[in-house]
This record gives structure tokens, C-alpha cells and sequence, in this order.
């Protein structure tokens, strides 16, 4: 499956020169999931992340980061038969959330999740489309582990290797399918 995932990335992902700003390439993955094999075949592999080798779900919970990561985690989810749960940008979420803010090249974000959503000792996935710099990815992990969960794992989609991505998520295991 990840030799299929990786086939349906190179084909279905447009580079974008220039968006949203001068001198960046988006990755945009809307034509991937226009279409029904590629985007079951990534779903597939990224949910290959939390099963063990006989195949068998290890994760309670899996967590999206707004916006792309919702599209991709909440069908990983059902895949694995765990729960979805959103991180969400700051002021979003309607109940009393954590929230961690980390740098931007010239600003703040902060995300945020509902303090209920993890219960102690749960075990999540996290699940996005791209790893770049590995803030939002260090981000989601700390609000997880500020309720008692676990994050045992990151799958994504792509993960830019210009960027230092990688060091900034530590020990925890990135699944990625896709090295641009
Ligand atoms: C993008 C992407 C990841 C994040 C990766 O989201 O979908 O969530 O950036 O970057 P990082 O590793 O440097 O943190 P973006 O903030 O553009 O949000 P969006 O999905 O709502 O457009």
C-alpha cells in the first residue's frame, strides 16, 4: 500500500509556484482527493501508522490539525475504528480547551483542543498532510500529552526535507509517504 500511496501522491499533488506568497510552491492535494482510488489508497497507508504488524488498531483517538489534517484524519479514523478529534485554531472550539502557541517565521499561532477530548491515557495518531517546519506537529503533540494522552505516532502525507521538520518532532515516529 505505501508503494501505491507514494504512485497516487506523484500524480495526484499540484505543485502551485508562488502561492500563497512569492517564492513558496504550494502542495495542492484537492485533486488527490477528487479522486476516489488515490484518496482511499492514502487513507489506507496513513492508517498503516496506527496498526501493529498483525494488523490489529493500537490508537484510541485520532487527531486532525485544522484544516487539511481534518480531511485526512477523520477517514484514517474510521479506518482504524478509533475516535476523530480536531485541533483547532485559536478562539474556534466551543468549551474549555488547552492551547499552546508557537513561533511563525514573523508571527504566533496557537492551537487548541477541547480538554475533554483525550482522556488519561489514551493513545493517538496524529494526522496531517504536510510536515514543514514540525511546529504544528510539536504543537498538537504537547496539547495531547497536557491531558494524560499519548501521541504514539504522526502520519502525514509529505514531508519537505529542506525544512527541519524532523528534529523538531523528537522521538516521535513520523510515518510520511511521501519525501519532497
Ligand atoms: C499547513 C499544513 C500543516 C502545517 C505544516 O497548515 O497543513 O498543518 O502547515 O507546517 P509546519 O510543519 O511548519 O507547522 P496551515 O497552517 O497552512 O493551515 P490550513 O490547513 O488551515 O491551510
Amino acid at each position: 500500500t505505501e508503494a501505491a500511496a507514494r504512485e497516487a501522491l506523484e500524480r495526484f499533488i499540484v505543485d502551485v509556484p508562488d502561492f500563497p506568497e512569492p517564492g513558496v510552491v504550494f502542495k495542492d492535494i484537492t485533486p488527490l482527493l477528487a479522486d476516489h482510488t488515490a484518496f482511499a489508497t492514502v487513507v489506507e497507508a496513513l492508517a498503516d501508522a496506527g496498526r501493529d504488524a498483525s494488523g490489529a488498531t493500537v490508537v484510541d483517538k485520532v487527531v486532525g490539525m485544522e484544516a487539511r489534517g481534518f480531511i485526512l484524519a477523520a477517514p484514517v479514523a474510521l479506518a482504524l475504528g478509533a475516535g476523530f478529534v480536531p485541533v483547532r485554531k485559536a478562539g474556534k472550539l466551543p468549551r474549555a480547551a488547552y492551547a499552546v502557541s508557537y513561533a511563525l517565521e514573523y508571527a504566533e499561532a496557537t492551537l487548541e483542543l477541547h480538554e475533554d477530548a483525550v482522556a488519561p491515557g489514551e493513545r493517538v495518531l496524529l494526522v496531517d498532510d504536510v510536515l514543514a517546519t514540525g511546529g504544528t506537529v510539536a504543537a498538537t503533540r504537547e496539547l495531547v500529552e497536557r491531558g494524560g494522552g499519548t501521541a504514539v505516532a504522526v502520519a502525514v502525507l509529505m514531508e519537505l526535507s529542506f525544512l527541519p521538520g524532523r528534529e523538531a518532532i523528537g522521538d516521535l515516529p513520523l510515518h510520511s509517504l511521501l519525501t519532497v
